[in-house]
């Protein structure tokens, strides 16, 4: 579905479009239906806004080191000198976990991206086992004391009585944290790349930071880092002229769709007075990003700092290099932060 109303159409009839497309346990996005809200009203509570405003000195602090150790002056990789240290330090900070599993963490980002990219089913499984271990140790220092961050406090949740088992509990935070990494790692190197050659929105963003959730938005609309999800076919149907059977696979290409130009006219054009009901970014309906809240808030944060300890981020001499899907954004960002 590359058009927005198609787009639009799947998101929104849960009936015909299942989420349930995968072997493995997804919690809650591979579930539809009741057992989905069930799961969604205990994740929903882990991102309201009275929930994630603790994290911003932390994530401030994490923010202001990592732009301060970016070289000046000279070109640099966006993404590997600040948007993927900014989300995996940004991510374990979040869920609790200390900062001595924060240079694992990147190796495995790096491995998984590897293997993803590779399409190594067998290095992919391994990597995953890999990640489980990690998760698995964090849950077990934290069994049987009271919880002090979102690991342990899953630990004591409840659904229709009971506690979450550790598979469900691992597959809540591969959710998280896998989605996190890589996906606000994208985003902060789109939204960079875009301020890098529009100085002139990064000279209306400098004077007015309090514009900055509405502009990460919209320029992620227009390369959204996100780039597709999967739906399954329960019943015979027909979409865009094509007609589609029970078991069938569809696509929902957001970062398409987020360039329809019957809704947004001129999609390169950067506009702060869009509505932001169209904008799919974040995805639509029931299953719409839990963490929306919490990505804009690292955005902001990571683009204040940003702001104040530079006077200037400017491209690089050689053009950014497009990730490759699943990935969005860039692999590669050359830019110079004087
Ligand atoms: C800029 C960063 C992010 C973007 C662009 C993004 C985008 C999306 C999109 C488009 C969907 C809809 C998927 C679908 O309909 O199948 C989604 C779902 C989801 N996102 Fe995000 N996301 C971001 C950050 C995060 C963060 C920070 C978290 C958690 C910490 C998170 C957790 C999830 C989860 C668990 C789902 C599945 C929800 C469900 O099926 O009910 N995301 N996200």
């Amino acid at each position: 579905m590359f058009g927005h109303a198609d787009a639009v159409a799947v998101a929104d009839d849960t009936a015909t479009y299942s989420n349930a497309v995968s072997r493995h346990l997804q919690v809650p996005n591979g579930f539809d239906g009741a057992a989905h809200r069930d799961y969604r009203t205990m994740i929903d509570r882990y991102f309201t806004d009275d929930a994630i405003a603790g994290f911003e000195p932390t994530l401030r602090s994490i923010c202001a080191d990592l732009v301060a150790a970016v070289p000046r002056g000279v070109d640099v990789d966006l993404m590997a000198e600040l948007a993927e240290p900014f989300a995996n330090d940004a991510t374990c900070a979040f869920m609790g976990w200390p900062d001595s599993l924060r240079a694992p963490m990147r190796e495995w980002t790096e491995k998984n991206r590897r293997a993803t990219l590779a399409v190594d089913r067998t290095a992919m499984a391994e990597i995953a086992v890999e990640f489980d271990g990690h998760i698995r140790t964090q849950l077990d220092a934290r069994r049987g004391r009271p919880a002090t961050d979102p690991t342990g406090a899953l630990l004591e949740e409840r659904l229709d009585g009971r506690p979450l088992s550790d598979e469900e509990i691992v597959s809540i935070i591969r959710n998280w944290s896998v989605a996190e990494l890589g996906t606000i790692a994208a985003s902060a190197g789109v939204v960079a790349g875009f301020l890098a050659r529009h100085p002139d929105v990064q000279e209306q963003l400098r004077a007015d930071p309090g514009r900055l959730d509405v502009a990460t938005d919209e320029i992620q609309r227009m390369n959204s880092p996100f780039v597709a999800s999967r739906r399954r076919v329960t019943v015979a149907t027909e979409i865009a002229g094509t007609p589609l059977e029970a078991e069938d696979r569809v696509y929902v290409v957001w970062t398409s769709a987020n360039r329809d130009p019957r809704v947004f006219g001129d999609p390169d054009e950067f506009r702060l007075d869009r509505d932001p009901a169209d904008n799919l970014v974040y995805g639509r309906g029931v299953h719409y990003c839990p963490g929306a809240r919490l990505a804009r808030l690292e955005l902001r944060v990571l683009f204040e700092e940003l702001f104040s300890g530079t006077t200037a981020i400017a491209p690089g001499a050689q053009a950014p290099v497009p990730a490759r899907y699943p990935a969005g954004g860039w692999s590669r960002l050359p830019v110079r932060l004087t």
